[in-house]
């Protein structure tokens, strides 16, 4: 079946939409063979053979979907120029190639989803999609009513003010304190920012639910693929919205 060009580089995983028009535009892709720079070619993955800075562009065809327990101290980008430990070296019995939804930063821990289902990664990652995401704060100290109060209305940013949050406390010790942060924007370093901007000193981020998922009995560098329900509950999520 025929599709646009765009929707066939982001399906096979190589950038989002948005990207791959770019990507198209600078005459990077050929389809049989031939340059094309023109956005609303279309061509049939199946048939055609399409190509990216030469190198074959493939529908990925058996879809996996891994939630993975991310440790601290890994990157969650799929190559590290300084040689950083990366989530894919965890995933040892995962021949596909898969990558992230979203990101956490390196010292972050917690619940991350890997595919190799490229619309649906980039789909799910768009922020109109709003997906809840649930933050386990543990902060040096106490946090004050005010504190909590400014991080659930929303705090200025750089790049804007955050939307409202969902913010308890779970938990307190002579030292530091467990709080809950639910977002559903997923800008870079969210959490800790918005902890930032009002002083608070954050010791160790974990995420612990991702839309209705949550972590379960999964340890840190433990992984394991999601049910089928649990796939087309995502799915109705990740699904683009017709106009
Ligand atoms: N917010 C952060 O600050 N870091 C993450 O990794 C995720 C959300």
């Amino acid at each position: 079946m025929q599709e646009r060009l765009q929707k066939i580089l982001s399906a096979a995983g190589v950038a989002s939409r948005r990207e791959a028009e770019k990507i198209i535009a600078s005459g990077r892709v050929c389809v049989n063979g031939v340059s094309v720079s023109e956005m609303g070619f279309r061509a049939d993955p199946d048939k055609d053979t399409i190509t990216l800075d030469g190198k074959p562009v493939r529908p990925e065809r058996d879809k996996i979907y891994i939630m993975l327990n991310k440790p601290a101290g890994y990157v969650t980008t799929m190559k590290d120029p300084q040689g950083r430990l990366i989530v894919r070296d965890l995933l040892k019995d995962v021949q596909e190639r898969v990558y992230p939804v979203g990101r956490l930063d390196y010292n972050t821990e917690g619940l991350l989803l890997l595919t190799n289902d490229g619309e649906w990664a980039n789909t799910l990652a768009h922020p109109r999609h709003e997906v809840d995401k649930e933050y386990l704060v543990r902060l040096r100290g106490r946090i004050s009513r005010e504190q909590i109060a400014s991080l659930s209305e929303g705090v200025d940013l750089e790049d804007g003010r955050t939307s409202p949050a969902v913010v308890k406390v779970v938990r307190e010790s002579e030292n530091n304190t467990w709080i809950s942060v639910t977002i559903h924007e997923g800008r870079y370093r969210q959490v800790r920012r918005m902890c930032e901007a009002v002083n608070i000193q954050v010791v160790r981020l974990k995420r612990s639910r991702y839309a209705f998922l949550d972590l379960g009995n999964l340890k840190p560098g433990q992984y394991r693929r999601l049910t089928g329900d649990e796939i087309s509950g995502l799915m109705k999520i990740g699904r683009p919205r017709k106009k």
